[in-house]
């Protein structure tokens, strides 16, 4: 397939196709920035928790929150966060364990462990204070580019181009740009693009502006189906819907490969309601959270128990768990023990017993929150 854009010259076709003279690209591509700012002061969002701050530690946390999961969800999320944790230098001295049982739920727990990793070198190696460049901010875990431009052009207003899934339908849109993105070249191209169609004027202003407005656009506007072009500021040099079917951008061939695996679960438990956990090793699936011991299947699992209980497990009908790139097919086994039989048992794993009442605070899985939350039911 071959793109739209200009090869070799990171030159927008919204720049070089309908002008002709650098002069009138330039122009057009201000246009567009300035179409988006006006657009976002007066139909965009404006009141979002994270949103009328500059403190890099907010935006930064809304960020890391934003990346994989739905405003709705995480406004919670984010204020539990900030009432427990004020500062970076609260978040950096707790221990690990509250950050992800508070981060429990959200899901993608390496976001969280580079969470708490990021705000430790916040602290150790940056004196306390979020750098204030995208380059920089890069250095440290868990931002990537798109996330350290958000921050730099919230936060202090830096002339750099966010490029997140929402951000890529827009400007691949707008552009018509028809390159695929399963290719990093190509992703370079647009977010070469991405910058040259950046504001130039009145940085301090515009910058917060235009990248919360290509959110917005992004989010309410040029959704991935139907998109309400009717209503778009930009609709009138929009390539895309000149050519009739702007939900043709963004393109990317190459699929999610999704695989499957079968997991079985061991879920004992003491007649005072206490559930044996173990905290999982990272990497890996569920990395540093607390869960049943895992195993491969339920042969693996009886072979890990003492014979004489093997006879005493209950099957939990198996469900199906939806990670990003696999499906868990996930079968739980109860094992009811009493308090002599738990003393005097060995279970598998480094685990410990759990009473009901410490599970709220301790990192879950999501699958187990539901299943001890439906037997408390
Ligand atoms: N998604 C990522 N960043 C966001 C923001 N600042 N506001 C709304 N949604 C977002």
């Amino acid at each position: 397939m071959t793109p739209s854009s200009t090869p070799g010259t990171g030159v927008s076709p919204l720049l070089s196709g309908a002008t002709g003279t650098g002069l009138q690209a330039a122009e057009l591509g201000s246009r567009f920035s300035a179409q988006v700012v006006r657009w976002q002061k007066s139909h965009g969002r404006h009141s979002l928790p994270w949103q009328n701050t500059r403190d890099p530690y907010r935006v930064w946390l809304s960020e890391i929150m934003l990346q994989q999961t739905q405003v709705t969800t995480v406004l919670d999320y984010y204020a539990r966060f900030l009432a427990r944790f004020p500062a970076v230098a609260d978040l950096a001295a707790a221990a690990q364990d509250d950050v992800l049982g508070l981060w429990s739920g959200l899901g993608y727990y390496s976001r969280a462990r580079n969470l708490h990793r990021c705000a430790q070198d916040v602290v150790r190696l940056h004196g306390g204070q979020f750098p204030q460049t995208a380059e920089l901010l890069q250095t440290l875990p868990g931002i990537g580019p798109s996330t350290a431009a958000a921050i730099a052009s919230f936060c202090f207003s830096q002339r750099v181009a966010i490029l997140d899934g929402n951000v890529k339908r827009v400007l691949t849109r707008v552009t018509a740009f028809s390159g695929d993105l399963a290719s990093s070249a190509q992703e370079r191209e647009l977010w070469a693009i991405a910058t040259e169609l950046l504001p130039r004027r009145q940085l301090p202003e515009t910058m917060p502006r235009y990248t919360q407005g290509l959110m917005d656009l992004g989010a309410t506007i040029c959704t991935t189906r139907q998109p309400s072009c009717l209503l778009c500021p930009v609709q009138g040099m929009c390539r895309g819907l000149a050519g009739g079917t702007p939900e043709r951008f963004p393109v990317k061939t190459r699929k999610l490969k999704r695989s499957a695996q079968s997991l079985a679960l061991l879920w004992a438990e003491k007649a005072d309601g206490s559930v044996w956990l173990e905290r999982r090793a990272a990497p890996g699936i569920w990395g540093g959270l607390y869960c049943f011991p895992v195993f491969d299947s339920e042969e693996d699992l009886l072979a890990a128990l003492p014979a004489p209980l093997q006879p005493r497990l209950t099957a939990i009908p198996p469900f199906v768990h939806v990670l990003t790139h696999k499906d868990l097919r996930l079968s739980p086994l109860v094992l009811a023990l009493s308090a002599r039989e738990a003393r005097s048992t060995r279970l598998p794993g480094t685990g410990a017993w759990f009473a009901r009442d410490a599970w709220e605070a301790l990192g879950l899985p999501a699958p187990v929150r539901k299943l001890l939350a439906q037997r408390d039911a």
